[in-house]
């Protein structure tokens, strides 16, 4: 099976070298976690140091803020995108979101006929193909659920993640965390691989930690390490744990 490495620093040890090539990975965590951040830098520093072009579809951010806000961290996404090396698509999640005909109709959305799941995923495979990408972000799944129809999001999520499956390209996904500890969401059971961002406070200090909570097919590190947000983006610590007080703030905690 062909690795493909994540770009994150530390992080490739606690999955035995990388993502296995073409999978779906699902990206957790609550808002600032780093999501946007570590799924940016699978792409940029994966064109930047393996040649893999990438596609970037953000549902929340524009593309103009997150090229902006990317600066921080001296990634220049400009230069890759004139290059035909990074696609960002930009798709309206109101609209898309609005998947159910009938609703859209009451609420006065208009494209909704173009606005379907299958006319997103349409415009993602024509990116990909253009440029040849073999990485993609999805930024983030829970945009696209905006029904309130539990079974329709289900089908809708099951549908997008299915199709992304064939786009042979090795895809991220982050969704937003739901604070119910019991009940897990359909797209970390259809991806092949899930991890966790948490963030907590222990004595007035926010204390941030990665966990691989499943890897189809690899033998992952079970362990909460630690990880910082740095001016070159996401560092994770593969040798240093999460430990004593602060292992059991993360263990009642959920965020
Ligand atoms: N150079 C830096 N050093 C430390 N922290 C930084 C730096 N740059 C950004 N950050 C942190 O990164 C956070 C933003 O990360 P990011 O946008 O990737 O999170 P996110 O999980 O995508 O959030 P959201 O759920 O709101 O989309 C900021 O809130 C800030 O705390
Ligand atoms: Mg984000």
């Amino acid at each position: 099976m062909t690795r493909v490495p994540t770009a994150i620093p530390g992080l490739d040890e606690l999955i035995e070298g990388g993502f296995i090539e073409n999978d779906v990975i699902l990206l957790t965590g609550g808002p600032g976690a780093g999501k946007s951040t570590f799924g940016i830098q699978f792409l940029y520093d994966g064109i930047k140091n393996y040649g893999d072009p990438g596609v970037y579809v953000t549902l929340e951010e524009s593309p103009a803020r997150i090229i902006r806000n990317m600066w921080r961290h001296n990634w220049d996404l400009e230069r890759p995108i004139k290059e035909n090396k990074l696609r960002i698509i930009r798709a309206n999640p109101i609209a898309y979101g609005r998947y159910i005909k009938e609703s859209a109709k009451t609420e006065g959305i208009t494209d909704v006929e173009t606005a379907t799941v299958e006319n997103l995923l349409k415009q993602i495979f024509t990116q990909v193909k253009e440029i040849g990408a073999k990485r993609l972000f999805i930024d983030s799944i829970t945009s696209l659920k905006i029904s309130s129809d539990e079974t329709t999001v289900r089908h809708m999520i099951m549908e997008f993640i299915k199709n992304l499956e064939n786009f042979d390209c090795t895809t991220l996904i982050t969704s937003e965390l739901h604070n119910n500890l019991e009940n897990f969401s359909v797209e970390e059971y259809l991806s092949e691989g899930v991890i966790r961002l948490h963030v907590t406070r222990v004595g007035g200090n926010r204390v941030r930690a990665i966990e691989i909570i499943k890897m189809r097919g690899v033998k992952h590190d079970e362990i909460m390490h630690p990880y910082a947000i740095t001016d070159e983006g996401i560092v994770v610590y593969p040798s240093e744990t999460v430990i004593g007080k602060e292992a059991d703030v993360f263990e009642s905690t959920f965020f």
